[in-house]
């Protein structure tokens, strides 16, 4: 088992370039099936959840070429077999291959996906698109079949702003015949960046990034280059770490836009930040303040850092409070920081964590992505040396976290046990 271990203490400078993003990547990689020709990528993250990724393309029978800045996905000789659970359940992701099956062929097999436990993460939303499109589903043995005689375009309200089933019907939708609207579709930029793809693909679909998506179905895709965003969480869990213990820390290819929610609470706190146009320079304060936040979907701040910044808050003077509005079972790190001595606790969906308090360094377990990247935090900043096991979870969306922090000057290391 890979564990890591963190002497915590350092002060981190210089720069840290941030990765394309994990959540863009992973939709952009099925649904490059959708095209009848080749298709390259630059940018994308090598992590675990892209290899996975990887591994069902060559299952289905599309070549897949790796070079040093990006791949290349040729899917002229894919078939449309069924997905089997040893290669679905590799991630929550593995569902986009519902959605660019469906659009490619009419029907798609494929077991249940995986995904982190932080909550039921149900798929009824993607499935009402689908329906709403004209498919038939059914389930059998823990399997989704997923069958349409032809694809018409339709007027689609999602109940929630969703961002996988607003990907997962665009990519149904888009050689659906007819026009297809999404209504309360999500807006993150990782939306944006998939339909971009689609559109130079061929595809007509606007709207993308607000909250009426409109998709007019087209014949074929053709194939075409395109680029991964820079990952908008792994730079925000590299501005907590520059807000916790950075002098001057330069964090690289960023949009700080996409960051804007939480660079407004790190200010509001009392972090120093220089924000420039693609990166941005973190140092620590002496005096950092209590704050309140609560996370919603894009622009507002998001989900995926509320547990790094936990970390954050527990260095801020006075009573902060997060609520989480969008997963239920998203405190699984609250345990494992309280161990280390913080003063954090959870009542309903609000984490109130009072501060500032001297963390300890203590052996913990990385339950999930963004709990793993919090209690690397926490090692960063605790008095003595932090072990972490199950660090596979935080292997799966940070690309070279562990080169990456040590040459900021982390004293961070792997370990097999
Ligand atoms: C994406 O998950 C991200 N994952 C998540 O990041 C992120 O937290 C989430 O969007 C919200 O921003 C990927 O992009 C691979 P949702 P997704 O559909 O698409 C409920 C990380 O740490 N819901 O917006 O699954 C669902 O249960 C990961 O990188 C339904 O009820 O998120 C959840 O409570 C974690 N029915 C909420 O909506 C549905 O059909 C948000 O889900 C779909 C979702």
């Amino acid at each position: 088992m890979k564990i890591l271990e963190i002497e915590g203490g350092n002060t981190l400078s210089g720069t840290v370039r941030v990765s394309g993003s994990k959540n863009s990547a992973v939709a952009l990689i099925p649904a490059a099936i959708l095209s009848d020709e080749e298709v390259t990528i630059c940018n994308v993250p090598e992590i675990t959840d892209t290899k996975a990724l990887y591994e069902i393309l060559k299952y289905l029978g599309a070549d897949v070429t790796k070079n040093s800045e990006s791949i290349v996905i040729e899917p002229s000789h894919i078939e449309n077999k069924e997905i089997p659970a040893r290669l679905s359940k590799k991630l929550r992701a593995s569902y986009y291959f519902m959605g660019a099956l469906l659009g490619k062929y009419g029907s798609v097999k494929m077991c249940f996906p995986g995904g982190c436990s932080i909550g039921a993460r149900p798929i009824n939303l993607h499935l009402k698109g689908f329906e709403a499109l004209g498919a038939t589903i059914k389930e059998e043995d823990n399997c989704y079949i997923v069958e349409a005689k032809e694809l018409c375009g339709a007027n689609i309200y999602l109940d929630f702003a969703s961002v996988g089933a607003t990907i997962n019907i665009m990519l149904a939708a888009v050689k659906a015949k007819g026009t297809t609207v999404i209504d309360n579709a999500a807006k993150e930029p990782e939306i944006v960046n998939v339909a971009t793809l689609l559109n130079n693909m061929g595809a007509k679909i606007t709207g993308a990034g607000t909250s009426t998506i409109k998709i007019r179905g087209v014949s074929s895709l053709k194939g075409c280059f395109h680029e991964v965003i820079p990952d908008r969480i792994e730079a925000g869990t590299y501005i907590i770490i520059g807000a916790c213990c950075g002098d001057h820390l330069k964090i690289e290819n960023i949009i700080p836009e996409h960051v804007e929610s939480l660079t407004s609470k790190l200010q509001e706190a009392g972090v120093k930040l220089e924000i420039g146009t693609d990166s941005m320079i973190v140092t620590r304060a002496d005096h950092l303040k209590a704050i309140q936040v609560k996370t919603q979907t894009y622009p507002g701040f998001p989900t995926d850092l509320q547990q790094p910044l936990s970390v954050f808050l527990t260095q801020c003077q006075g009573k902060s409070k997060i609520e989480e509005t969008i997963y239920e079972n998203r405190f699984m790190h609250v345990p494992y920081l309280h161990q280390m001595g913080a003063d954090i606790r959870t009542k309903n969906q609000t984490v109130t964590i009072i501060g500032p308090t001297q963390l300890i360094a203590d052996e913990v377990v990385a339950t999930d992505l963004r709990a793993g990247a919090a209690l690397i935090i926490a090692g960063l900043i605790a008095r003595g040396k932090t072990q972490i096991t199950s660090v596979e979870h935080i292997l799966r969306g940070y690309e070279q976290i562990i080169e990456k922090l040590t040459s900021i000057g982390a004293n961070i290391k792997e370990r097999e046990i």
